[in-house]
């Protein structure tokens, strides 16, 4: 299946309109991936472990696979990469979102072993865009922490992670800075630390679950007998640092017995290890940015930033002023979590109000104020969907003091309708968490341009995976007018966002190709172009979409 096929049996949909230049000549158009993600070759050419080969790999001696249903190794891009720039450029796209893997270049996570391997691989990678004229937009981490970090000293619950990514860093721009003029240093650094530290659904899935006391003893009856006298509850406050589910590798569970941190219980604020790792991240984010605005950017002459993630909340009932202020607070602890202390050198004052007295690290963020403030010289956003929120007043567990935080209310969200009539978007795609609110990504760009001084902004995600009902099979899958349309509508808000002066400079879909959805496995399609995983070459066919966008990129006026 090519370009011209697809457009000849279905034609480009019609109805809207938008061009290329409503967005300017210099404004980016690209599609963004990740190391992990694509890559494969996880055992090739020196590349070391990341907590995703372990989380991974456990899942699947648990009876859930997440690997490839036919074994091959994510989508082979490490082999393909060639064929993927070629698809980039054939769809007109002037900019590519890329992943390095940390313990490709740093086997170990440090300095000192390099692997010239690694370097080598995205510098061909680096040159096969120059050729094709793309610019490469290079993230540092994307949620791959190199496993020895996490053995030796539990990656970004430790301070010294700050060093080891600014080293790590220092590398990459050494060796890539000459070609690469846009930098990201962390992605998602909301995501990382609630899927992975207050939740289960991202490596290395250390959040506490409910029944994290039941889990807890049958974790230490797996191991052996020195540490049975942790069976008794009471010790389990001390030692919450434990893996919330009896499957974590049995060398991850020792360690952390061996090395408790004596912190909260998950009675106390599910949070307590999220502060901490929300507070790393922005400090190994600050070191990077500052030893890049130190040593490089006057010779490279490039930027660097960070991506960001939040939903868009959307107050439950619009004229109750609490489900407001509700909507607000959670953008605070979503969004200006990591933004107010990069623009401000504070954490948002909601959050200094309302978060458990002694567990948000404001005496850190003020001693390490220096290097986080001011860091960032663009913001990347990643923009899916949107939530109603509400206001409920929560008791704390112990039932004592009464707490007014923001709530997201789970069953909120699946009402399609308030009850004045207003729509927040259909359910779209596989996975179930993205509904389709397009207007929210305009929302939040002015948002973040009232709040935050107009910063420079690219949109570093934003799509969806097809349906269930579209499932694995290629012809119901590359008719995805789900997907053009959800594209469709999200580039008009962004165009409207820029016509309102939001200083809005590239957009990048997620994804290029199907690929690897963290612990959703292989299951959920984010791609404008559809891997044949049963095919030994993980063959690469266009979707509508691609094909819709290429429309769009060559100015033919473009509808959905
Ligand atoms: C954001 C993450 O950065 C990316 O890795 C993920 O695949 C997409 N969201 C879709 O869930």
């Amino acid at each position: 299946m090519d370009f011209r096929a697809i457009t000849s049996s279905m034609g480009i949909p019609a109805a809207g309109f938008l061009r290329r230049e409503d967005f300017g000549k210099d404004f980016f158009f690209g599609s963004a991936t990740s190391a992990f993600q694509i890559e494969g070759a996880s055992d090739k050419d020196g590349r070391g472990k990341s907590i995703w080969d372990d989380y991974a790999d456990d899942e699947k001696r648990h009876g859930k696979s997440l690997f490839h249903p036919y074994g091959e190794d994510a989508v082979c891009h490490y082999k393909h990469y060639e064929k993927d720039v070629e698809i980039m450029k054939k769809i007109g796209f002037n900019a590519y979102r890329f992943s390095i893997s940390w313990s490709r270049i740093l086997p170990t996570g440090r300095a000192g072993c390099i692997n010239q391997k690694g370097i080598d691989f995205y510098k061909k990678l680096l040159n096969k865009l120059k050729v094709k004229e793309i610019e490469p937009f290079v993230t540092l981490l994307h949620f791959d922490v190199p496993q020895a970090l996490e053995d030796e000293y539990r990656g970004f619950l430790d301070r010294r992670i700050a060093d080891d990514f600014r080293d790590y860093a220092d590398i990459c721009f050494r060796e890539f800075g000459s070609q690469v003029k846009y930098w990201i240093t962390i992605n998602e650094t909301w995501s990382f630390t609630y899927g992975a530290y207050v939740k289960d659904s991202l490596a290395p899935g250390l959040g506490l679950v409910e029944d994290q006391f039941t889990v807890y003893k049958k974790a230490i009856t797996n191991i052996d007998g020195s540490i049975s006298h942790l069976e008794k509850e009471n010790d389990a406050d001390s030692f919450l640092f434990l893996p919330c589910r009896y499957s974590r590798p049995t060398s991850i569970l020792k360690k952390s017995i061996e090395n408790p941190i004596p912190i909260c219980s998950q009675k106390e604020d599910p949070y307590k290890f999220a502060y901490i790792v929300a507070h790393n991240q922005l400090l190994a984010h600050g070191k990077a940015a500052k030893l890049y605005k130190d040593n490089y950017q006057r010779v490279q002459n490039g930027k660097i930033g960070i991506t960001l993630v939040t939903h868009w909340f959307e107050p439950y009932d619009c004229d109750s002023q609490k489900d407001k202020d509700a909507a607000k607070r959670a953008l605070d602890f979503s969004l200006g979590w990591f933004m107010h202390p990069m623009i401000y050198g504070e954490y948002p004052k909601t959050m200094r109000t309302y978060v458990k007295e002694g567990h948000l690290p404001v005496d850190d963020l003020e001693a390490d104020k220096s290097i986080i403030q001011n860091s960032c010289d663009f913001i990347g956003l990643n923009y899916y969907t949107a939530i109603y929120v509400s206001h409920r007043k929560r008791k704390d567990r112990d039932g004592k003091k009464p707490e007014s935080n923001y709530v997201t209310d789970q069953k909120v969200k699946h009402h399609v309708k308030d009850s004045k009539g207003k729509s927040i978007g259909k359910q779209q795609g596989a996975a179930g968490w993205i509904y389709r609110y397009p207007k929210g990504i305009m929302d939040l760009l002015l948002h973040v341009k009232r709040e935050y001084n107009n910063p420079l902004i690219y949109i570093t995600e934003n799509g969806v995976d097809d349906p269930d009902d579209h499932s694995a099979k290629l012809w119901d899958s590359i008719y995805d007018h789900q997907r053009v349309s959800f594209l469709h509508d999200h580039l008009s808000f962004v165009k409207e966002a820029k016509r309102q002066h939001v200083n809005v400079q590239g957009y990048f879909v997620w994804s290029l190709l199907d690929n690897f959805e963290w612990k959703r496995g292989f299951t959920s399609r984010f791609g404008i172009t559809y891997v044949d995983y049963d095919s030994e070459k993980q063959e690469r066919h266009p979707k509508l979409s691609a094909a819709w966008l290429k429309s769009l990129l060559e100015n033919q006026g473009c509808r959905a």
